[in-house]
């Protein structure tokens, strides 16, 4: 049996969006939901297709849910037996066993926790030549496309609006939404943003490799958790705003009946 989602605060109705947007009273209620959904979307693709399929995220957004995740595991309520991901991004270059790749981070909050079989947690490979970069993104989106595609893939959200590392761009909305996985620079503000791990601006690497917005708008759902005040101007912007490129998280709307809004009162403040 997976746990029923705990009800939100308040369900926002916006008129510039037909998104779901539901509201938590603070970041570990909007945590424990993304969790209850993601347990739900397991049961759910495992029982239809014998297998689920999950993109994910890293940052300090999703900590929680993860910890949630493999509390349920130690519990024996859920399992990642018939689990496979696909993560959003890797810095490049990076060596897998860097303290400051994501491959590290999602050992240390999820994988080294779960039973999820190695050979089925994908992270792009930092390492690989930069000859090769376009052919190993390449090939993810291939790995992906002969999987079935998403059945989830969780967001969270940059203070500019990206999703991945899906930067700010000057293209239509229908360019940006075909782009596909590959090498990437980071945005001034991404990069002032890593800060926290780094140290500095200036040991940020400034590079990605990033899962493309194709990608990530054909998962069959998507959870976008966004959790503190620093995130409250982007979020309104993203769902209230046009719909552009300039703000990579604002396309969601372009597949809104499959989105769900996950926030704490603190990001939702400027939606009114
Ligand atoms: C992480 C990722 C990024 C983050 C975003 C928010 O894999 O792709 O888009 O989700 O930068 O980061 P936090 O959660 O640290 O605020």
């Amino acid at each position: 049996m997976s746990p029923s989602p705990k009800p939100a605060e308040r369900t926002l109705h916006l008129a510039e969006s037909n998104s779901t947007v539901l509201v938590f009273a603070d970041a570990d209620a909007a945590s424990k939901a993304a969790a209850d959904r993601i347990v739900r979307i397991i049961a759910q693709a495992v029982a239809a297709r014998g297998k689920a399929i999950l993109g994910l995220a890293t940052g300090a957004t999703p900590e929680k849910v993860y910890d949630d995740l493999a509390a349920r595991v130690r519990d024996g309520g859920l399992s990642f037996r018939d689990v496979t991901t696909y993560n959003l991004d890797e810095y490049y270059p990076i060596q897998p066993l860097d303290a400051l790749s994501y491959r590290t981070y999602m050992h240390r909050h999820l994988f080294s926790r779960v039973d999820l079989a190695p050979n089925r947690a994908h992270i792009l490979d930092g390492t690989v030549p930069e000859t090769f970069a376009s052919e190993h993104a390449a090939q993810f989106d291939r790995w992906i496309d002969d999987d079935g595609g998403l059945d989830l893939q969780l967001l969270g959200i940059g203070r500019n609006g990206h999703i991945g590392f899906n930067e700010p761009l000057d293209l239509t909305v229908e360019a940006f939404a075909a782009l596909p996985t590959r090498l990437v620079d980071l945005h001034p503000i991404t990069k002032v943003d890593a800060v926290r791990e780094f140290g500095s601006v200036d040991a940020v690497i400034p590079r990605a490799l990033t899962m493309g917005v194709r990608q990530i708008l054909g998962a069959r759902t998507i959870l976008m958790l966004a959790t503190g005040p620093k995130k409250a101007a982007i979020v309104a912007e993203a769902l209230k705003g046009p719909i552009t490129a300039a703000v990579p998280a604002s396309l969601l709307r372009t597949v809104a009946d499959k989105v769900v809004w996950l926030l704490d009162e603190p990001a939702a403040a400027e939606l009114g």
